[in-house]
């Protein structure tokens, strides 16, 4: 190895999974004797985990790495690299603008990224390398030990099969994989002698699971994962609503390490703009969803994806979104403008429907935004006086003694504490509660 080239930084851009491919990517290169470093002045080398599903996210990913590779006029040893769904939403075309990049490799390449970087790396010179799709996932680069953590993500799928009209991610991360069954208990049973007492099973549509070897379900697989020891919470993101089925419903009733908190992006509230999309499913099947739901666990914390300012979308479209989301009261959203990404099928739609103008795109995000600033205080104050079990998970980063954990319910919490407390059980009694946290006493 040059040894002036052993300091990698690693930036992550999107979702969880994303952060996991990170984590992933930094136990490979640890492994083969590089050095991951938090600050990015530390570092010879930067690789930029990157998203696609909107324009911001790749806009700001490409400017980064603009300013990083200004650092070759001093130190023609560093290395940049785009790693992630840019790289496979544009591949080799990210040279025309970033012409001095070392490294372009898409998701599905993970398992391959050390091993490639470590022999580019010997060449004199390191710019331009490309690694293609490479088709099958091979899920064994999960199975490698990550830095030991309370709560861990648990890849169980790569990719999306369904259609809809505004996303990106099947392109970028290809059809729906699953993950072998074996190698996701294999995973958690491990992590579980390392300490992990929480896992988040991510997945683009994770009750669509089936394992590729002996079919089993979903629900099998959390039925599994109930029975392992030192386990003590799942969670999962996210179902997709059209595959909510009995059998998951019954599961949840049925396994009380699944904690009652789910995250159920519905992106609109409009029947109309459901069908545009392609979702596969309408409000009334919501609200049916959100009743079982309900009579399964009253208190049952909600969450979901909207994006306002779909092509076409219309005030009466908009007024069913703000209606079904003050009907569920949703305690936690992510709100996103729309935004077209090249070569979906509602980028194309520009010239036979009318687009949603920014201003008026801007406008509905704020009226839901402040409705969700509502019901997520309305539901955190419900904490207030209780005692919640929270499991630690680290520094509040809010002055030196305070940490924070979840409660079953995954509402942050915030408390006074040790460092020692991290991977215990604590029961805080709530004495404040905003919209975005929960504060408290640790009891003794
Ligand atoms: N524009 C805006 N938001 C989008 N999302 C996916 N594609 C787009 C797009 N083109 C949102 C959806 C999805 C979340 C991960 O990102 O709400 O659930
Ligand atoms: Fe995109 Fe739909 Fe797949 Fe989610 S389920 S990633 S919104 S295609």
């Amino acid at each position: 190895m040059n040894a002036s080239l052993q300091c990698i930084w690693i930036k992550t851009y999107g979702c969880q999974m994303n952060q996991r491919d990170s984590d992933t990517l930094a136990a490979g290169l640890r492994a083969k004797g590089y050095t991951i470093v938090s600050n990015e002045n530390d570092a010879d080398i930067a690789l930029l985990n990157t998203c696609s599903v909107r324009a911001l996210a790749e806009s700001k990913a490409i400017g980064k790495a603009g300013r990083l590779l200004k650092k070759k006029k001093k130190n023609p040893n560093y290395r940049v690299g785009i790693l992630g769904c840019m790289a496979a939403r544009l591949g080799k075309q990210l040279l025309q603008t970033l012409p001095e990049l070392d490294w372009i490799a898409p998701p599905q390449a993970l398992a391959k990224i050390p091993d490639w970087i470590q022999e580019t790396l010997q060449k004199p010179s390191c710019c331009g390398n490309v690694l293609s799709d490479a088709g099958n996932f091979d899920f064994r680069c999960y199975e490698q030990a990550l830095l030991p953590s309370p709560v861990l993500s648990i890849p169980i799928q790569q990719g999306c099969s369904m259609k809809c009209s505004y996303c990106i991610v099947p392109k970028t991360r290809g059809p729906q994989q699953n993950r072998p069954f074996a190698s996701i208990i294999q995973e958690i049973q491990q992590a579980a002698l390392q300490g992990t007492r929480e896992v988040i099973l991510l997945g683009q549509i994770v009750n669509a699971y089936r394992d590729p070897e002996q079919g089993k379900s979903f629900v099998d697989l959390l039925t599994a994962i109930q029975n392992i020891e030192g386990i003590e919470r799942i969670r999962f993101v996210s179902p997709h609503p059209a595959y909510f089925t009995d059998e998951l419903l019954q599961g949840l009733g049925r396994l009380p390490k699944i904690c009652p908190a789910l995250h159920l992006p519905i992106q609109s509230g409009s029947n109309r703009m459901l069908q545009a999309m392609h979702r596969g499913y309408t409000r009334e099947k919501i609200l049916q969803l959100v009743r079982a739901l309900r009579t399964l666990h009253p208190l049952i914390s909600l969450s979901t994806d909207i994006i306002v300012g779909y092509p076409g979308e219309t005030e009466e479209d908009f007024e069913q979104t703000y209606d079904l989301f003050q009907t569920v009261a949703f305690d936690m959203a992510y709100i996103f403008k729309y935004s077209p990404r090249p070569t979906t099928p509602s980028a194309s739609l520009k010239d036979a429907v009318p687009t949603v103008d920014t201003r008026t795109q801007e406008a509905r995000n704020q009226r839901l935004l402040s409705l969700l600033n509502e019901t997520s205080t309305r539901y955190n104050q419900q904490f207030v006086h209780t005692k919640q079990t929270v499991l630690v998970e680290g520094s509040a980063h809010r002055g030196e003694q305070k940490w924070f954990g979840r409660n079953l319910y995954n509402k942050k919490v915030i408390f006074e504490g040790t460092p020692s407390l991290i991977g215990s059980f604590q029961t805080i009694r709530i004495t404040k509660a905003t919209a975005s946290a929960l504060e408290g006493t640790r009891e003794s």
